[in-house]
């Protein structure tokens, strides 16, 4: 019978089987899918996988550290961790479209990953994160088909790897229970649905080093408040933009002209359509105070009372 302890011990078997004494490399981004992957591959040959995390910049607060934490200090994998932030940033520089701000954070990520990858002789396979949905959706032989779609970890062409895709039959529910068998932590396995290109398309327009700041401390206080209220497994993201606009307020006898946080949250069943999540007005007080005493230049925040459609879920 299908439990999720035979399934590990058949896939570490097949794993074995199929990986000999060869080696994977497995690009981590800290999403559920990468991360359960990361794990189970571990699981079957240890240090024969080898993870490139790299770090944009675009993460949320303490995410970095916390993937570094999981893998590198408690799996004690082979982890390299590639501070990029600088090199994105300045490709970033001067662009305001989103979707060109998507394609050039995508080519980027490619890049970096490929240029480690190059540095790492006999790496026969790639593991993929891709789950049964995936499979139905793409239609056709997944090896073939690498997630492009909206997921930042896409391949470059020219590499020659052999795909290990031990989710492919699972569902996202199962992928998480999967997780906490592993080993992982509630943080990772519960973490919330996150774009690719992370807080690059949640400061609206250019992209800078004191906006990205910006809306990492909103965030941050946006996510403590909804885990002190309870709500996290309720709200399918809550998340704050920062739109490019400037206002005018007051504070103490001084008019101020500084920006607008706009918060997110929305419940949905998976992404395709949502509802705006009936925050209680109490918690949504406390994290329109805190965000405007604790973090600078933001003098009013939003709440953002729209479904999908009409509006997207992300701002951009
Ligand atoms: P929208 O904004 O289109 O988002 O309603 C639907 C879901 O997709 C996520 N999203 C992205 N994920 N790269 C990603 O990996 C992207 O460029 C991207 N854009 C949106 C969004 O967070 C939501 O879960």
């Amino acid at each position: 019978d299908w439990t999720i302890e035979n399934f590990i011990d058949m896939k570490v078997a097949d794993i074995r089987q199929q990986v000999g004494d060869r080696n994977v490399l497995c690009a981590l981004s800290g999403g559920v899918d990468s991360s359960v992957v990361a794990a189970l591959i571990h699981k079957a040959i240890g240090k024969q996988l080898t993870c490139i995390f790299v770090d944009h910049g675009l993460l949320r607060k303490n995410e970095a550290e916390e993937v570094t934490a999981t893998f590198q200090d408690d799996f004690d994998m082979n982890f390299i961790k590639i501070d990029a932030a600088d090199r994105f940033l300045s490709k970033l520089e001067n662009v305001t479209d989103p979707e060109q701000k998507r394609k050039i954070i995508g080519n980027e990520f490619i890049y970096v990953f490929d240029d480690e990858a190059d540095k790492l002789s006999d790496m026969d396979f790639l593991a993929q994160g891709t789950l049964y949905t995936d499979v139905i959706e793409s239609g056709t032989d997944t090896a073939q088909t690498i997630k492009s779609h909206h997921n930042v970890g896409g391949l470059p062409e020219n590499m020659q790897f052999e795909l290990i895709e031990p989710l492919n039959t699972l569902f996202k529910d199962e992928v998480r229970e999967l997780g906490l068998q592993l080993g992982l932590p509630e943080s990772i396995v519960w973490r919330q649905p996150f774009p690719g290109p992370g807080l690059g398309i949640r400061v609206l327009g250019e992209v800078t080093k004191e906006k990205l700041e910006i809306v990492r401390e909103s965030d941050a206080i946006l996510r403590e408040e909804i885990a002190a209220a309870g709500l996290e497994r309720d709200i399918w993201q809550y998340f704050t933009v920062l739109p490019d606009i400037r206002s005018v307020g007051v504070m103490g006898d001084a008019r101020t002209y500084d920006y607008t946080i706009g918060i997110r949250a929305v419940t949905s069943i998976d992404g395709m359509t949502s509802d705006w999540a009936r925050i209680p007005w109490d918690v949504l007080e406390k994290i329109s105070t805190r965000i405007v005493n604790d973090v600078e230049h933001i003098n009013r925040v939003v709440y953002d009372v729209t479904s999908k459609p009409p509006a997207t879920i992300e701002w951009e």
